[in-house]
């Protein structure tokens, strides 16, 4: 994600901005800027890349003043770029903003400035917010008030900072779920996306909560609710060290990430989904060009290849098409066939996997079409791509992937609506009822997140398993796959997923007193079936943990334990079923100390074969 600092004092702002932003640098970023105030004009410096970049730049060019505000940036609308990256000023540089989020109205918002004869530099969602701001100021000379206006406009999430030239003394901050706090100092104060960035210059913290917006000055800090009236909060005072405070206080980046699956989960969702359908703005498909297609294939390595599995089980069933789900590893070397009539749907977090990467130049090479779902704006496989699906979960930095996953299995269900929809085999009527439901998805993953204390009490409670089976059919299988994976990666205990009617032909074998065995029931018309195999298992003496919908009483009773997911619709139940599975292998992983964000052997990103 964005990471935002800004500073008012009586120091040059330059090196508290840089130093701030470099303890962000962990949050990850493609991108850097600075703007400061120097008694006459807001300077800018900002260059695509490092900061060491943006530090040479600004060697030799120092930036004098002592008002700023700074800003790393993750890519998420216009690839990283000098002129995309922030901060952002409006067209006559009296207004300069840096913003951390995504604005889902932008396209409207721009079209509504670009009419006013606003000229936009970027192709960003940010550079519409200072040209609005300026517009609200020109009538009124109150930036405070003009802020105001313009985030009553936005939808969207933000965590903004805006510095006006005519009004040096003041640093205006807002937020929408995007994080933001201030820092209280002595003769100066400061804002920030995270705790790190100013935590070596102060420790006491007002937290901005959503549809707050500050006044901060020198010696003052003013907090706002939206209808403009004061807000009286009390300070937390922070006795984190470094390590925790980058971690948001979690113990690690993996259970943090974990946590960060509602938020991350909307912003992937929420603004594709419009009354007339999926908007899907990087991808180019229409029905034309889906007609001629007669074969997709779905490739990808590790948790993304799961996520290709859930995406085939959707796209034939509401889609009507062959799919062929693999790993990159075995297609780009089986000379599967491929033309100009084959989809090619890559799916990759980091968007540079090398064995993915040359999946899509071969499908590319052979005439067919390849569609990207990547989280990584500007990566190899985003840029050698004919369509993009960019998830949004921002920088993943625990190794083993989960928010990146539920944005995957996200972009998934769109993807399969959209193709649907466009081939006529799915109705209005249909992609209303799915969109509700989407829309409700990420708080039902905040209901199932309530949950981590039963969790980590059964993790507990397993934690000396040796032998772990995932089982589950048509969709639930999917499941299996990750949730069996996520234990090998972090626990490293040993396990394996089973299509649950496959269980017989040889797995059953292996069950015995106290195996533990994971059910997953979340298919209706399949429930029976996959009972019918745990009541098998349990004859044999396994342990078994399920993981229903409510008011299954039927897996219940089977069951050791239940874990309970709330009701969907059939094509969304495994976003929600995985999450209890990625905090039972946390927490086998943290039982056993195994150093969770970064298991050992494995890499975040696999860029050699
Ligand atoms: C590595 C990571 C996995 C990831 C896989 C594919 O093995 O450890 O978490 O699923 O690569 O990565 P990608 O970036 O292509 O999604």
């Amino acid at each position: 994600m964005c990471g935002i600092v800004g500073y008012i004092g009586k120091n040059p702002a330059q090196s508290i901005l840089i130093e701030g932003l470099k303890r962000l640098e962990y949050r990850g970023y493609d991108s850097a800027g600075i703007a400061i105030y120097n008694q006459e004009d807001i300077n800018i410096m900002k260059t695509k890349g490092r900061l060491a970049n943006l530090e040479e730049k600004l060697d030799g060019n120092h930036l004098e003043g002592t008002i700023g505000i700074g800003h790393t940036r993750w890519a998420t609308h216009g690839a990283p770029s000098d002129h995309n990256s922030h901060p952002h000023a409006s067209h006559n540089d009296k207004i300069v903003i840096v913003h951390n989020g995504i604005i889902e109205n932008y396209m409207e918002l721009r079209d509504e400035l670009i009419e006013k004869g606003y000229a936009f530099k970027s192709e960003t969602d940010t550079e519409t917010v200072s040209h609005l701001v300026f517009d609200y100021y020109k009538e009124s000379n109150d930036l405070f008030e003009a802020v105001m206006k313009a985030i009553k406009r936005l939808e969207g999430s933000y965590a903004l900072g805006v510095l006006c030239k005519d009004n040096p003394e003041e640093l205006i901050a807002a937020r929408k779920d995007s994080p933001l706090i201030i820092g209280k100092g002595d003769g100066e104060n400061f804002i920030a996306s995270d705790i790190p960035a100013i935590l070596e210059h102060t420790r006491d913290i007002y937290l901005l909560e959503n549809g707050e917006a500050a006044v901060i000055k020198r010696d003052s800090i003013e907090i706002f609710d939206m209808e403009e009236k004061t807000v009286e909060k009390e300070i937390f005072h922070v006795d984190w060290d470094i390590a925790s405070a980058e971690k948001g206080g979690y113990d690690h980046f993996m259970l943090k990430e974990i946590f960060e699956q509602p938020q991350v989960v909307k912003d992937t969702l929420l603004p594709r989904l419009t009354d007339k359908g999926v908007q899907l703005d990087d991808i180019n498909l229409n029905k034309e060009d889906l007609d001629k297609i007669n074969k997709i294939y779905m490739v990808a390595c590790g948790t993304a290849s799961y996520a290709c599995l859930v995406g085939k089980y959707l796209l034939e069933r509401v889609a009507r098409v062959p799919v062929v789900a693999e790993v990159a590893s075995e297609f780009r070397y089986r000379e599967p066939i491929l033309d100009e009539n084959t989809l090619v749907i890559v799916v990759s977090q980091s968007g540079e996997t090398a064995d993915t990467l040359a999946a899509l130049r071969m499908a590319k090479d052979a005439g067919a079409r390849v569609m990207a779902v990547v989280n990584v704006v500007g990566s190899s496989i985003a840029r050698d791509a004919d369509d993009i699906f960019y998830t949004l979960a921002g920088p993943e930095i625990a190794v083993a992937s989960t928010k990146a996953y539920s944005c995957q299995l996200g972009a998934m269900y769109l993807i399969a609506a959209h193709i649907a929809i466009l081939k006529g085999k799915m109705s209005m009527e249909e992609y209303k009822e799915l969109k509700d439901e989407l829309m409700s998805i990420p708080d039902k993953i905040e209901k199932i997140l309530d949950q981590q204390d039963a969790i980590k009490t059964l993790a507990e409670e397993y934690i000396a398993a040796k032998n772990v089976f995932y089982i589950g059919r048509g969709l639930d299988f999917a499941v299996c796959m990750e949730g069996s994976l996520k234990l090998k990666e972090i626990a490293y205990v040993h396990s394996e997923p089973y299509a649950a009617g496959e269980l017989k032909h040889g797995p059953i074998a292996l069950i015995e007193d106290d195996t533990l065995v994971f059910g997953i029931v979340t298919q209706e018309e399949l429930n029976e079936k996959t009972i019918s195999n745990l009541k098998e298992v349990k004859a044999r003496g396994a342990s078994i943990i399920t993981i229903a919908l409510e008011g299954n009483e039927k897996a219940k009773k089977i069951s050791d334990h239940v874990i309970y997911v709330p009701r969907t619709h059939w094509m969304l139940t495994s976003i929600l079923a995985n999450i209890p599975q990625q905090l039972f292998a946390y927490y086998v992983s943290v039982g056993l100390g195994h150093d969770v964000d970064k298991p050992r052997n494995l890499a975040k990103s696999v860029t050699v074969e």
